[in-house]
Order: structure tokens, then C-alpha cells, then sequence
């Protein structure tokens, strides 16, 4: 086993201390080139009973995005890495991938650049789990692009 598990009821929370995990405050390991993403702290992301698999959205009135593939659950910012538009404002977000609306940049739904001018992929932060299944992303601990709140049972 990797890292803590959290169970409620029959579902059972995993959060992998996965590939290139950040500190908090400390060296992030995401991008590493482009615009670094907009600041958000800590962001409730609503109930992983609402996330199928196969899912990305916009945190609306936020610059970060949640999605869960068949890994688990994940997030991201929307913060350009070519200029630093907002992606949820200026573009469209969506379980095929992301596209800026300032310059046309397109990311892949793990956020690599599939096109740019973008010229880094979008970071990728953190996501915890309470007991009920509540999930909150934590905008100040960037992760790998690897890194999931697995989701079993
Ligand atoms: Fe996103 Fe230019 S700011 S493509």
C-alpha cells in the first residue's frame, strides 16, 4: 500500500504519494517552463459521488479543474501556460480536453499540450477526500501528472 486510506461505508479512499510530489510552499514539479498557475489554495470540488469516471469540469468561479479517469481522481489548473488566461473563462473545458480561448492552445484531458503556443503542460495539484467523500483540491501542493485520489471499492 501506498500512503493513507480513508473507508466510508463500502467505498474505500486511497491517496497515492505518487511520482514527483511537491511540498507544500516548497518546489513545485510541474510545469517547470510557461506561466505558473494561478494561485487557489485550498478549493471544495464537491462529492466524488458526482465525478464518474471519465469526467472533467471547471470549478466554477475558480481557475483549477477536477477530473477522474480510470486512475482516480485528479485536478488541474487553468491557468494558460503560454499568456496565463483563464481556461474556464476564456476557453472550454471538457472530458476530451482543454482548449485556450486567447491563443487556441489545446491540452489533452491530463493536461499535456497536444497543440500550442502553450509551451508546458498544465500543473496538476493535490486532491484529498473526507470520510463522506468531500473533495477539496489543494491549489498550494503541486503534484506528478500521475498522481490520483484513488477511488475503491
Ligand atoms: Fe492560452 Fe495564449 S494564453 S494560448
Amino acid at each position: 500500500m501506498d500512503g493513507p486510506t480513508f473507508r466510508l461505508g463500502r467505498r474505500r479512499f486511497l491517496v497515492l504519494a505518487g511520482v514527483g510530489v511537491g511540498a507544500a510552499g516548497g518546489v513545485a514539479c510541474g510545469s517547470g517552463a510557461g506561466v505558473q498557475p494561478a494561485s487557489v489554495g485550498d478549493v471544495s470540488a464537491g462529492n466524488v459521488s458526482s465525478l464518474p469516471v471519465g469526467s472533467l469540469r471547471a470549478l466554477e468561479g475558480e481557475p483549477v479543474c477536477i477530473g477522474r479517469d480510470s486512475g482516480g481522481v485528479y485536478a488541474m489548473t487553468l491557468t494558460c501556460t503560454h499568456a496565463g488566461c483563464d481556461i474556464g473563462t476564456t476557453g472550454e473545458v471538457s472530458p476530451s480536453g482543454l482548449v485556450c480561448g486567447c491563443h487556441g492552445s489545446r491540452f489533452d484531458a491530463n493536461g499535456n499540450v497536444v497543440s500550442g503556443p502553450a509551451p508546458s503542460p498544465l500543473d496538476h495539484f493535490a486532491v484529498s477526500a473526507d470520510a463522506a467523500g468531500n473533495l477539496t483540491i489543494h491549489g498550494g501542493q503541486v503534484v506528478g501528472a500521475s498522481v490520483r485520489l484513488v477511488v475503491m471499492g
